[in-house]
């Protein structure tokens, strides 16, 4: 239902940008303005800003800022509406709806209805748990046994059905709920034909409420009241699963949901990423342990719409599992729709016998988050090791491994990527890598020959057919003559709207570090390094991609002490991110080709007697890109002011931004020239 344009008003007049960002973050007065560390992204040193005069916050770190709507849409993951009312509500705005439809109204109030029931079904399920004999002595002393505190119980609002037919509906009905919301609602069981009322769904069983990204109440998982993991025996004696779920309804799609979703987003987005384990238990116990970032897929496998849901707040994931080698290479597969979604995926394996919440019962969480960082392995990585385990020196299933691991290669959108997991995975199957890509290739071919229905609704990265392939898909130019096609590490032209788009900043920001990396030690002038010179043009700058950002700071870091880091030290380093990146640059000098300086207006030294030439065009670059990043924000809020000021202050900023951006390119025209 639309909310009126004027209640809109009023709660865009009314909320104030320092309250409703205060309520997630602790802002600091600083100035006229405030500050925090940002919410949005991993830091140390704040770079957060609010603006009370202007209404608008800022972070001069991730570029995140908006006004007091944009701020509650992005911190809760939700949408306009939805802030609006949650800004509606925390004023006390009466919300005024605007005339819809008598079917958009209808639509709109059953699932209104639904939340509404779900959430007294909520309330009445932890009422017993807690208040009812029954629900004492078997419920609450289960999640004990279970070591769940009172805390744990309040946070994810754990319940407790009664062993009855019908004392929840009863209530309900009688409280004024119709039979049919509570059918509607998956709480109530009615046999089709039957002229009893029916039945409650949830018997004699602990309840887990299943909740949306907001926090509303959207479904109930309920366990049997059994220790044991089998489901088919338990004291009732019949076949009953160990696990009931809520059916789907208006408000509950599986297949769209996460567990543990609205508990864990902040730290999400926090941390920079997000544990998937499979059970509800899983996530409570974790949670305990501190360990917030964390969502189930609740026993099935991963959809394509959950794994977007966790994109919103990460690109990083990885995935705990604790099923047997059988299972988890049926999983593997599927996985490959995460590599598809541009997902980093790592994977941790557990112990036999142990799911990661009798794991971290078992070990403490100190222990637990050692084995995570010890354990977690990126997922081809760890796919390309379990394949060739089992195939041993089977030439037959050895060719099956590599098809296997070159088809989730070629689904990752990211061309350096490809070619960093193309290189180690030829390592680790002791076959060339020429061979791996020439197999992505007609892996390609043959996506690209099947009819678009059969390849299901996103194409992967899909590269024009032909002889050029082979340098297309691995980012090489074969040829020195420059006459044949350039190598094109980007031909995904046609698809890339699909694909997650890297920015040019994300670009800049690589060929800056690159040079750090590859060149940082040697010598511009004497006694001074390349390192100390760039570091020094580039002072107050930070990095936003989390990996070259993390470089950076180990550059500033030793620097301080006077010490340049090499690239042996990169090419080793203990970190697989930067060991990867590292050794894909050194592996691909002469990939960068002018290409590159054509589409991203990226220079890349083929010599290095241009060193300083390159370092101070870089050092340009990346505050015209950084500039550049700046602007963009300011266009996107112009789009969205509220007054007239509002759009000419921004746009104020705006033109600053621009002649900063034009006296850079200026610069950069003499200096290339
Ligand atoms: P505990 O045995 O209580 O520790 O639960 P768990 O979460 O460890 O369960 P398990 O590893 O057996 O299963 C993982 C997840 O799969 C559960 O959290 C459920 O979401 C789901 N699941 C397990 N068994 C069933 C079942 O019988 N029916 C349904 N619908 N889902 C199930
Ligand atoms: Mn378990």
């Amino acid at each position: 239902m639309r909310l009126n344009p004027e209640t809109v008003d009023r709660i865009k007049q009314s909320a104030d940008i320092v309250e409703v960002v205060g309520d997630f973050v602790s802002l600091k007065k600083k100035g006229a303005n405030y500050s925090a560390c940002c919410p949005f992204h991993n830091e140390k040193t704040p770079s957060f800003n609010v603006n009370p005069v202007r209404q608008i916050y800022k972070c001069f770190g991730c570029g995140a800022a908006g006004d007091s709507i944009k701020f509650v849409m992005d911190i809760d993951g939700i949408g306009y509406g939805e802030a609006l009312r949650y800004l509606a509500n925390k004023y006390n705005i009466e919300i005024e709806e605007e005339e819809v439809t008598d079917e958009e109204a209808i639509r709109q109030n059953e699932r209104e209805s639904l939340y509404i029931v779900l959430n007294f079904a909520k309330n009445f399920y932890q009422q017993q748990l807690h208040h009812s004999e029954e629900g004492q002595s078997i419920g609450l002393s289960y999640f004990k046994e279970r070591g769940f505190t009172n805390d744990t119980q309040k946070k994810f609002e754990l319940g407790y059905s009664l062993d009855t037919w019908d004392s929840f509906s009863k209530e309900a009905l009688e409280k004024g709920y119709s039979a049919d919301l509570l059918e509607k609602a998956g709480l109530l069981v009615h046999k089709e034909g039957s002229q009893t009322a029916g039945y409650d769904r949830f018997r004699g069983r602990v309840i887990f409420p299943i909740h949306n990204v907001a926090g509303k109440v959207i479904a109930f998982g309920a366990r049997i009241l059994k220790s044991d993991k089998s489901g088919s025996q338990n004291q009732r004696g019949a076949n009953q699963p160990k696990y009931l779920n809520s059916p789907e309804t208006e408000v509950y799609h599986k297949s769209d949901v996460l567990y543990g979703v609205f508990q864990a987003k902040n730290a999400i987005r926090q941390q920079e990423l997000c544990y998937l384990v499979e059970g509800y238990t899983d996530v409570i116990s974790l949670h305990q342990a501190g360990i917030e970032n964390v969502v189930a897929s609740s026993g099935t496998s991963l959809t394509v719409e959950q794994i977007r849901l966790i994109g919103r707040f990460t690109p990083n994931v990885t995935i705990l599992y604790d099923g047997d080698i059988a299972g988890i290479k049926a999983a593997l597969r599927g996985l490959d729709l995460v590599l598809e979604e541009g997902l980093n995926v790592k994977i941790v394996l557990f112990p036999d016998g142990d799911d990661p919440d009798s794991y971290v019962r078992k070990v403490g969480a100190e222990a637990f988050k050692d084995y995570l960082r010890k354990a977690a392995k990126d997922f081809i990585t760890f796919k390309t090791e379990t394949l060739l385990q089992d195939a041993g020196n089977d030439p037959f299933r050895l060719a099956a491994v590599i098809g296997e691991v070159v088809n989730s290669i070629i689904k990752i959108p990211d061309a350096i990527k490809r070619q960093v997991f193309f290189h180690r995975t030829s390592e680790m199957m002791k076959v060339d890598e020429q061979m791996l890509i020439t197999e992505g290739n007609k892996l390609l071919r043959k996506l690209h020959t099947q009819k678009p229905q059969d390849r299901g609704n996103r194409q992967s990265n899909a590269v024009p057919d032909g002889p050029d392939n082979l340098e297309a898909l691995s980012g090489r130019n074969f040829s020195e003559d420059g006459d044949t096609l350039p190598p094109d590490l980007f031909a995904t032209d046609q698809v890339q709207e699909e694909l997650p788009q890297r920015t040019k900043l994300y670009y800049q920001e690589e060929a800056f570090i690159r040079l750090l990396v590859m060149y940082g030690t040697r010598e511009l002038e004497p006694t001074i390094t390349v390192c100390q010179y760039v570091l020094g043009e580039i002072e107050g700058i930070d990095f936003k991609d989390a990996v070259f950002s993390h470089l950076l700071s180990l550059f500033r870091e030793n620097f301080s002490r006077n010490q340049v880091l090499s690239t042996e030290y990169f090419q080793h380093h203990h970190e697989p991110e930067i060991r990867n990146i590292t050794i894909s640059w050194l592996a691909s000098k002469y990939e960068l080709s002018e290409l590159w300086s054509e589409k991203y207006e990226i220079y890349v030294p083929f010599e290095t007697d241009v060193l300083d030439k390159t370092a101070f065009i870089n050092i340009l670059r990346l505050k015209k890109a950084f500039i550049e990043e700046k602007m963009k924000v300011c266009l996107q809020q112009a789009v969205h002011a509220k007054t007239e000021e509002e759009q000419t202050a921004v746009m104020n900023e705006f033109m600053f931004y621009k002649s900063i951006s034009m006296a850079a390119a200026k610069e950069l025209g003499s200096v290339i020239g």
